[in-house]
């Protein structure tokens, strides 16, 4: 992709942790999803940043998934990694855990994300990453299903605006948008 030397996926991997409150809630009483995507870009931009050395900017964030609800009290550990890297853009995986502050059991896995940023520099123009250099078979298998999540955003980009201006050759979105 680049002349960089590459850099172990193990250099940047990151986990922030945080005990939910009250502050935290949503009108029925588990934890806001808004605060969990909060702490997931907050670790996944602290992955970018390590990785690349420097300032990224979130580009995209899908596949947010909230498999259980977090409560107050709740010990919650976000994990971080990046899965794969192009030109100048990274996937950063990430995986929620909670520990019940109620329950002796081990953390459970409560979402999932997977999120694109770009690194930029002084002027917000992307700029190389190093080729993130996996380690194990997990890491690998990363790899491979980060490739193919770039790849369904790159067709899906593309596929959209092709009909965008198939729609507008043909005259059919002439109104101004206003929402
Ligand atoms: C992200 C951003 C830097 C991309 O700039 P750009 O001029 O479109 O540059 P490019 O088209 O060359 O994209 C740069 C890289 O990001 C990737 N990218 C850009 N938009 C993307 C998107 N929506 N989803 C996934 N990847 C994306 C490109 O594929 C490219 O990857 P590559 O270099 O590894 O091949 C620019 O759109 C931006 O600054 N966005 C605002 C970011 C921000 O403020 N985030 C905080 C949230 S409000």
């Amino acid at each position: 992709m680049n002349d960089l030397p590459g850099k172990p996926a193990s250099a940047s991997r990151t986990t922030l942790s945080h005990i939910m409150t009250h502050n935290d809630t949503n009108l029925l009483g588990t934890v806001h999803g808004g605060v969990i995507m909060k702490l997931v870009d907050d670790a996944a931009g602290a992955v970018a940043g390590r990785h690349s050395g420097g300032p990224a900017v979130t580009a995209s964030m899908d596949e947010m998934l909230f498999l259980e609800p977090v409560r107050v009290g709740d010990l919650v550990h976000v994990r971080a990694q990046c899965n794969w890297t192009g030109r100048s853009s990274m996937e950063i995986g990430v995986r929620v855990l909670a520990e019940r502050w109620n329950e002796s059991t081990p953390a459970g896995h409560v979402g999932t994300a997977y999120l694109v940023f770009a690194a930029v520099d002084e002027n917000g123009k992307p700029r190389p990453v190093p080729p993130v250099i996996p380690e194990n078979e997990r890491d690998r298998r990363r790899h491979q299903e980060a490739q193919i999540r770039r790849t369904h955003r790159l067709a899906r980009r593309r596929a959209i605006k092709e009909l965008r201006e198939r729609r507008a050759a043909d005259g059919m979105d002439q109104q101004s948008e206003t929402v």
